[in-house]
């Protein structure tokens, strides 16, 4: 890498991971064959409409994807990320809602797309709650009386917290990009926030199509292939 920006004391790598990093955990991804899209339309199951239309399908759609998220372990590619914390500054801004960086022990996770270990009001969405095991029950209500659904932000909603994520692409000194399609805005387009210079290096077996970007380094692999050699290459 031509720009050693990274190599410098308490330089900030920013990790950008979509479904593809959990993959390998046994976790489906969305758009890959048999990805989680064949099996469900988006809109009967991750939309607000949904929701007001056919609340308990919703439900039981987030109490299976959170049964599997509970049955399903940590990475390589996890735990190698989780392993750069020891050297680096580093901030992982993920798409998923599994809690597989944090319990491969990453402390700084900015989850996009919400998590599924927790539910939040239906009338109040920043009254948030743990769920405790695996079922959110149709019948469990927030401090305010209303239901509770499952603390993940649908098609056509906000996300709340891209631009923190923006902010923390704009600050990079190596950005890494891990098992995404890139499909999904506005996640798709903090790779625009990370500075020409700054190397942007993509952990995928199918790397996404990325325009007008410079300073990309293409890794194409598993990430429980790649994720390793890199950080070992960055620990070095
Ligand atoms: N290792 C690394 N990457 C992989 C692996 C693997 N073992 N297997 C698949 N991939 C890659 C695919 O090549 C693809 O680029 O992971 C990516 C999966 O893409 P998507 O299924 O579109 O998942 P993602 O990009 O995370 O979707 C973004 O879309 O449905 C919404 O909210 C949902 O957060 C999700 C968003």
């Amino acid at each position: 890498m031509e720009n050693q920006a990274h190599q410098k004391p308490g330089a900030h790598i920013v990790v950008l991971t979509g479904a593809g990093i959990s993959a390998e955990s046994g976790l489906k991804t969305f758009r890959d064959t048999d990805g989680l899209w064949e099996g469900y339309n988006i809109e009967d199951v991750a939309t607000p409409e949904a929701w007001e239309r056919n609340p308990a399908l919703v439900q039981d759609f987030y109490n299976q994807r959170r049964k599997s998220v509970l049955e399903a372990q940590p990475n390589a590619a996890h735990y190698a990320l989780a392993k750069l914390e020891e050297k680096y500054k580093v901030t992982i801004i993920t798409q998923n809602i599994d809690d597989l960086h944090e319990r491969a022990g990453s402390t700084n996770v900015v989850h996009l797309h919400g998590i599924i270990t927790r539910s939040q009001s239906s009338k109040r969405p920043t009254l948030t709650y743990p769920i405790n095991g695996w079922e959110l029950g149709m019948d469990e209500v927030c401090q305010l009386g209303s239901p509770l659904r499952p603390h993940v932000v649908w098609f056509g909603e906000m996300v709340p917290m891209i631009e923190t994520a923006a902010q923390i692409c704009a600050k990079a000194d190596l950005f890494i990009l891990i098992g995404t399609s890139l499909a999904v805005y506005p996640a798709s387009g903090l790779i625009n926030y990370v500075p020409d210079e700054i190397p942007k290096i993509i952990v995928d077996p199918k790397i996404p199509t990325v325009y007008n970007v410079a300073n990309i380094i293409k890794i194409e692999a598993k990430a429980t292939v790649g994720v390793p050699e890199l950080v070992g290459e960055l620990m070095g």
